[in-house]
């Protein structure tokens, strides 16, 4: 017989008739006369109960039946008699293919924190809660690349290994074979890289926008997709060293159809959820509710699908650094000193500033631009008023920055000036000069942070529970 999916199985629509379903076990529950066993097999968030006689099965049989124990079940679907479930299966053969001992699995048909769990990833998957993000986390890749390839956009994979440092930050994780203990030097004391694997020094990269760059002048239309690594010790809930990252990149376009797309972009993926991924958000909303219960009214978030919904009803508002800079020194919040960090034009800003403009004062998404160009990369646009550069940053409520993009400097000249400023490697990058050489054109993009926009989309608190196994300062576990 074909094995058949629960997702499809508890639509109902087989009452009558005989089916296979493959699984782990959630929980079993007994009475003298039958075992009520949830089966999960992670098609969706429901479990199925199958009914097992408990003469026909014998109590030496099913006693191996517990949590996570692997089964595959034949019987007869039937209108379920209890209250919960449509359908219930009436077990006629029963397969064990691995038996889970209760005495030793760790995950308990109990609540566990998502701490234990986190150090349990490799078994959360087999909790209701991370399936349903997992399963979130499949479905927004799976729109992204819709969304992008209705639109005609190519997708460009870039480069992991690379030799430039596009955000000229220098926190990157240095790739090498060279022996740690003994290295070859030069003559000066330092690492001579030119005997390394690629004849130069190497790190893995932190954007794919650069090489981006390079296809979107010719492909008119590119996205990247994929891992980016930061070396930064911010053991944050927000930060990830190893983070996957969508960069669409897009030749002549301007800041202002960088931000219609942006704006756009974010809405159809959360449209997607709400039209595809209903029944795991309403478990996460329950299981937000019921983990915030305790907190003060004005504290708790919004409810999740009330808070997608509003995001993706509302403008986002538009607005230039210089403003939100004066919003912020106008705000009660700054008279009464209740920012840690201080708020002054040319610096950056914090999340508290972020969230601040965001949750307090305009209530909605909020896309700055225009920042000062020191505290921004090298390849943004240089404004007329030679202060700011095109740069965009989409801030969300609860996130905080979950976009980061620009229009980007396409005057060569103009551009080799502020490498130079900003001590950028300019003669290391004459194949990113190249394309404002040879037919150089307006063009703009962004990178979403995958993560930030799954911690958005699912109500989860801490990045590190949106991604499979998270490596963060000094966790590279699993
Ligand atoms: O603002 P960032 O640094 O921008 C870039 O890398 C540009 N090259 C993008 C572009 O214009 N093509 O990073 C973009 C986004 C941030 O807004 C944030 O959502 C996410 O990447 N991000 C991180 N997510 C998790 N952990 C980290 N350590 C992150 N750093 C950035
Ligand atoms: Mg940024």
């Amino acid at each position: 017989m074909k094995r058949l999916k629960i997702k499809e199985v508890l639509k109902g629509e087989l009452v009558g008739q005989q089916v296979l379903v493959k699984g782990w076990v959630r929980t079993k529950r007994g009475s003298k006369n039958v075992n009520f066993i949830a089966l999960n097999d992670g098609s969706t968030i429901n479990n199925l109960q199958v009914v097992a006689d408990v003469e026909k099965f014998g109590e030496d049989f099913l006693k191996d039946i517990n949590t996570s124990t692997s089964l595959g079940i034949t019987g007869d679907l039937v209108a379920s008699q209890g209250s919960g479930q449509l359908v219930e299966l009436n077990a006629t053969e029963i397969v064990i293919y691995g038996k889970a001992d209760p005495e030793k699995y760790p995950i308990q048909p109990k609540k566990h924190s998502l701490e234990f769990l986190r150090e349990n990833a490799h078994l959360r998957f087999r909790t209701a809660t991370f399936s349903a993000v997992f399963r979130i986390r499949h479905a927004m890749a799976f729109a992204i690349h819709q969304y992008f390839n209705n639109r005609g956009f190519v997708y460009l994979h870039t480069p992991l290994i690379t030799g430039s440092d596009a955000e000229g930050a220098g926190q990157m994780f240095r790739v090498s074979t060279l022996d740690p203990k003994n290295p070859p030097l030069l003559e000066d004391g330092k690492i001579d890289y030119s005997q390394d694997f690629f004849g130069k020094s190497t790190n893995l990269t932190v954007s794919g926008q650069l090489e981006g760059e390079l296809g979107a002048t010719a492909l008119g239309e590119i996205y990247t997709f994929g891992p980016t690594f930061r070396a930064e010790n911010s053991n944050t809930a927000r930060h990830l060293a190893e983070f996957w990252m969508i960069e669409p990149e897009m030749a002549f376009y301007e800041l202002q159809d960088n931000m219609d797309l942006a704006e756009d972009f974010l809405k159809s993926l959360i449209k997607y959820a709400l039209d595809n991924c209903m029944e795991d958000l309403e478990f996460l909303s329950k299981r937000l509710q019921e983990e915030e219960k305790n907190k003060p009214m004005d504290e708790r978030s919004m409810e999740l699908i009330e808070k997608l919904r509003f995001v993706l009803e509302n403008d986002f508002i538009r607005l230039p650094y210089t403003e939100a800079i004066d919003v912020l020194k106008n705000s009660n919040h700054y008279k009464k000193n209740k920012f840690q960090y201080p708020v002054d034009w040319g610096t950056d800003l914090q999340s508290e500033h972020e969230r601040y403009l965001v949750e307090k004062h305009f209530k909605k998404p909020v896309i700055l631009i225009n920042y000062p160009k020191e505290i921004k990369a090298f390849y943004m646009k240089q404004n007329a008023d030679g202060k700011t550069v095109a740069a965009m940053d989409v801030l969300f409520p609860g996130i905080g920055e979950i976009i980061g993009g620009s229009q980007r400097e396409e005057d060569l000249d103009k551009l080799v000036t502020r490498m130079n400023e900003m001590g950028v490697p300019a003669h290391e990058m004459e194949w990113y000069l190249d394309t404002r050489r040879f037919g150089t054109v307006p063009h703009a993009g962004f990178g979403l942070g995958f993560e930030r926009l799954l911690l958005f989309v699912t109500g989860m608190g801490n990045i590190r529970d949106v991604i499979a196994f998270p490596r963060t300062p000094k966790n590279a576990e699993f």
